[in-house]
């Protein structure tokens, strides 16, 4: 039994059993970097010798990669009937396990807002349930006979699940990370009172926040440790420029909190071996570069020109990544012989405007809405430059991986 009475941090080179819990995960399901590093992370720890595994929500799509037929283990949660499944990644030693809570996850498309943009109806009860589900499994309450040492929640959509472990005398360590504080599930007091919270929770110092339930407040305030996806950010957010009004609550907790930068998984984007990119190059045949800037030029209509710089940008069109900046100076873009190339989707009026400028530019801006992980990589390969505007950061995987594919 590994209570957090009992827990030592190891100091030989024995492992750990880590469970890492995250709303995404590539290639799986993917709206961002949180992804990524969810990929990246626990395949890493597995190859240095951790028992990891790994739990998101069985979305639809999930289960059709999948093709997940019998659940492993059934449970009963606030009249709910939750289903846990387990299956591998291919080629790696990361179990998976995945939570439904039929019909909650059984949607297409991306996991928080509809098709309009508007966060989805069930947000709550959903991550709510995959919450207390986390928390059941760290806690070998869910019939898997199995129990980690190390809990890893993972942003607002497992930041519950620290709450729910508070009255567990044997519990795992616990470790939440921050990859985007501006997005911190706040919910109305009825969501408080369907997720069978006790009423201590209900107060500013716990759960509250202005009046509404706040799931990322449970991570910030129950774990053990909390960390950031780079140094800088961790101070940022302790200021009120950027803590998105948890600015003091994270002041008041900074003895447990640290900035670690995030790392890219050197495989996975590797211009020498990448299948999604026209030619593969690397650092001594740089040369052969050039032969994805002509691809990308013909694939988004713009003249093929060697000799033309391509800007490239390839990002979720929120308000966090500054595309305002690039919309303002656009009109300026005639004075310069260069293309721009943007590539991404999200709100509506910042899509609708990137169009626009497309529309009024063509020969220099070309705008492809949607999201295609095969066109990331080619935007990558592609462009000589790559544009990274932004309001903030926490940490960013593009430029990390436009630096290893010599894109400036
Ligand atoms: P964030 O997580 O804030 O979106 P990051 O830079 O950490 O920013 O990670 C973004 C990830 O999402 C990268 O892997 C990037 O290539 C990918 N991405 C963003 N937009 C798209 C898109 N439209 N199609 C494919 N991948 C995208
Ligand atoms: C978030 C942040 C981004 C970070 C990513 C992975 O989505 O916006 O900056 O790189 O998480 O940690």
């Amino acid at each position: 039994e590994t209570g957090i009475e009992e827990f030592q941090i190891k100091t030989d080179n024995s492992s750990y059993k880590i469970l890492f819990a995250s709303s995404e995960v590539y290639p799986l399901i993917k709206t961002g970097g949180l992804a990524d590093v969810a990929y990246s992370l626990p395949h890493t720890l597995s190859a240095l010798g951790h028992e990891v595994t790994m739990v998101i929500p069985a979305y639809r799509s999930v289960r059709e990669q999948l093709n997940l037929t019998k659940a492993l283990a059934k449970i009963t949660i606030h009249g709910h009937d939750i289903e846990i499944y387990s299956t591998k990644f291919p080629d790696t030693d990361v179990r998976l396990l995945l939570i439904d809570a039929p019909p909650l996850f059984d949607f297409d498309g991306n996991p928080y807002v509809d098709q309009t943009g508007h966060a989805r109806e069930n947000n709550a009860l959903k991550f709510g349930l995959f919450c207390r589900a986390i928390a059941l499994l760290a806690t070998d309450q869910a019939g898997l006979y199995w129990r980690p040492d190390v809990l890893h929640c993972n942003d607002w959509q497992t930041g519950l699940a620290l709450a729910f472990l508070e009255d567990q005398t044997v519990r795992p360590a616990t470790v939440f990370t921050i990859h985007n504080l501006a997005y911190q599930g706040n919910f109305p007091y009825q969501s408080f009172l369907e997720l069978g919270l006790s009423d201590a929770h209900w107060d500013y110092t716990k759960l509250e926040f202005h009046n509404q339930l706040s799931f990322i407040k449970g991570g910030i305030v129950f774990a053990d440790q909390v960390n950031t996806v780079s140094p800088t950010y961790a101070d940022e957010i302790q200021t009120s420029e950027f803590g998105c009004g948890l600015e003091l609550l994270l002041q008041h907790y900074s003895s447990k909190l640290s900035g670690i930068l995030n790392g890219i998984h050197e495989e996975k984007w590797n211009p020498e071996t990448d299948s999604y990119i026209e030619k593969n190059y690397n650092s001594n045949t740089i040369n052969k570069k050039s032969i994805n800037k002509t691809a990308l030029q013909k694939l988004f209509g713009l003249e093929c020109k060697p000799d033309v710089p391509v800007f490239a940008l390839v990002s979720r069109l929120v308000s966090q990544k500054g595309l305002d900046y690039i919309i303002d100076i656009a009109p300026n873009f005639k004075f310069f012989n260069l293309q721009f190339i943007i590539f991404g989707s999200g709100d509506a009026d910042i899509e609708k405007n990137l169009l626009d400028l497309a529309s009024k530019y063509p020969s220099q801006i070309a705008v492809r809405i949607g999201f295609d992980e095969k066109l990331a990589h080619l935007c990558t390969a592609g462009a000589d430059f790559f544009m990274m505007p932004s309001r903030f950061e926490p940490c960013g995987l593009n430029q990390m991986y436009s630096q290893r594919y010599g894109t400036i």
